[in-house]
């Protein structure tokens, strides 16, 4: 039940991001000295991740040209005598592979997920969403949240989706968690905690979320998932919501949801994005 394969949907304009994202997508921003998406592509690796699908849109060829070689780039500074730094772009390690499908329409994350279904076939796997940027210096990759999620399902094959406490004004951004018996709110962890859910629902107003525990962008999946997503009609936004499928999934199946350690960045707001570049810049020059 080893996870080796995951989807990351990079198809959104970004319109949160404008201007920046007008010319740039908004997964190539830098955080530090990085763009954002190699935060996250880095944590698939450190999970074991081998077989990565991007679910990109026709003007956003750039992030598939970033984890490709550019070889006159290459020769050019190998030819200089900089093999470091050439070395440095190729970060990729040789048995991860990264492909990309499309999504034409902006039919919602769930649709850009079913995207994957030919690529990802038979194999159970994980969903990051590339706007939410795990802290890597308070956390860790090799060992938390993803990694957890990833052993937690080869246990019980529940697909297990991460979540974290939120403030009641930020209740409305995310799908909730709606808990078994009678907890509404949790503390945060400073371990991760996998426990059953009763199910979720989108962007709730505050006063009738079923809780305070927000679904943070990382999921593992059983394959099963794609037969729910081919059913989900659109709901909230107008859009086929991932959260929908979830729910129909648990109809039939158990899912669980695990406690995040550490905290993320909404790398695709603009000012959690500025906040997260300064954090970043900070961290990196200090070292
Ligand atoms: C998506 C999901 C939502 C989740 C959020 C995390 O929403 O639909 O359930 O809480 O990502 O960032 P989006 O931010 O794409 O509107």
């Amino acid at each position: 039940m080893k996870i080796t394969h995951a989807v990351i949907p990079v198809a959104g304009f970004g319109t949160r991001m404008l201007p920046l994202s007008k010319a740039v997508p908004k997964e190539l921003l830098p955080l530090g000295n990085k763009p954002a998406i190699q935060y996250v592509i880095e944590e698939a690796v450190a999970s074991g991740i081998k077989n990565i699908v991007l679910v990109n849109h026709a003007q956003k060829m750039a992030i598939e040209n970033y984890f490709d070689i550019n070889s006159e780039l290459d020769t050019q500074l190998r030819t200089k005598g900089k093999n470091e730094l050439a070395d440095s772009l190729n970060f990729l390690p040789n048995d991860v592979n990264i492909i990309s499908v499309r999504q034409g329409k902006p039919l919602g994350l769930g649709h850009a997920v079913l995207q994957a279904r030919s690529a990802i076939g038979d194999n159970h796997f994980a969903v990051l969403l590339p706007d939410v940027v795990l802290n890597p210096f308070e956390s860790d990759y090799n060992s938390q949240n993803l990694v957890f999620m990833i052993n937690e399902f080869s246990k019980n094959s529940h697909s297990q989706i991460l979540v974290d406490p939120v403030a009641t004004a930020d209740i409305h951004k995310y799908g909730i968690a709606k808990l078994h018996g009678e907890s509404k709110t949790l503390e945060k962890t400073k371990q991760n905690q996998a426990f059953g859910v009763q199910g979720f629902v989108e962007k709730p107003k505050a006063d009738v979320a079923p809780s305070n525990l927000a679904v943070v962008g990382r999921y593992v999946f059983n394959n099963a998932i794609f037969d729910y997503l081919a059913k989900t009609e659109p709901s909230v936004g107008g859009e086929i919501q991932l959260t929908d499928a979830i729910d129909a999934l648990i109809s039939t199946q158990g899912v669980d949801v695990v406690t995040m350690v550490g905290n993320s960045f909404d790398a695709g707001d603009m000012t959690s994005y500025m906040r997260a570049f300064m954090y970043f810049a900070d961290k990196i020059l200090q070292k």
